[in-house]
């Protein structure tokens, strides 16, 4: 051990014996492990460019995705189907990055209580949502997830979307000047639940 040193460069003893040394060096490695994995990602078709059809959120579906943050639905469903056996037997085909060009921040999640959610859209009626929602004993009578009934009584917060459909066009969601005005007028005298559904229902449609 003692010659190990002796070229005087960067030998195991140094770098293991001084704890500065070792933190940076570790950092060093793990930034270009890092980088490597990632960087490619940005650059690649198939992750950057959306689905063949995706479009961004009607005013309607966007209001029904901030009701799904607010109320934490992700807390119990994901909406990524992993290409597993398992998974795509039960949820439908895998999710695809061109899926989730639109979805900031996307709602990919990892903690399972209810089922994957990724491609529920079309699944169940409309009135099936409504009543799942309002009391999902209604329809599934094991079920244990919370009831929602406020969401068939209040109105969707119209005022705010122009705001919010712009701070999303300043990050690459193609919003038209049209669809941005036009946002309020159509989301008037709208009840949560519709907009909650509307999103529901075009959740994963595009990939079979
Ligand atoms: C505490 C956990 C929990 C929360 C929070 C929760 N759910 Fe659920 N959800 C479940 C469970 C468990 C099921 C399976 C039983 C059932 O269908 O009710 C389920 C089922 C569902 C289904 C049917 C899925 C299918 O493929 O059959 C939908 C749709 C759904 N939830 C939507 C929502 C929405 C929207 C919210 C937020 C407003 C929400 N959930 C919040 C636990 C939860």
């Amino acid at each position: 051990m003692a010659n190990s040193n002796a070229s005087g460069g960067l030998s195991h003893e140094k770098i293991e014996t001084s704890n500065f040394l070792m933190i940076v060096l570790i950092l060093v490695v793990l930034l270009f492990g890092g980088l490597v994995e990632i960087v490619p990602l940005f650059f690649q078709k198939s992750t950057t460019e959306p689905v063949k059809g995706l479009q961004p959120y009607t005013a309607l579906q966007l209001a029904g995705r901030d009701i799904y943050t607010r109320e934490g639905c992700y807390n119990c469903h994901s909406q990524m189907i992993r290409p597993f056996r398992a998974e795509t037997l039960r949820y439908g085909h895998y999710s695809v990055a061109g899926e989730f060009v639109y979805d900031h921040p996307f709602q990919w999640g990892s903690k399972r209580t209810g089922p994957d959610l990724q491609r529920v859209g079309g699944k169940y009626s409309d009135q099936w949502h409504r009543d799942h929602l309002n009391n999902p004993r209604d329809v599934v009578p094991e079920s244990n997830m919370p009831p929602y009934p406020w969401l068939l009584k209040d109105d969707v917060d119209a005022e705010s979307m122009p705001a919010h459909m712009k701070a999303l066009r300043t990050v690459g969601v193609p919003y038209t000047d049209e669809q941005i005005a036009k946002s309020v007028a159509e989301l008037k005298g709208k009840k949560e639940i519709e907009a909650v559904i509307a999103y529901l229902q075009v959740l994963g449609t595009l990939v079979k």
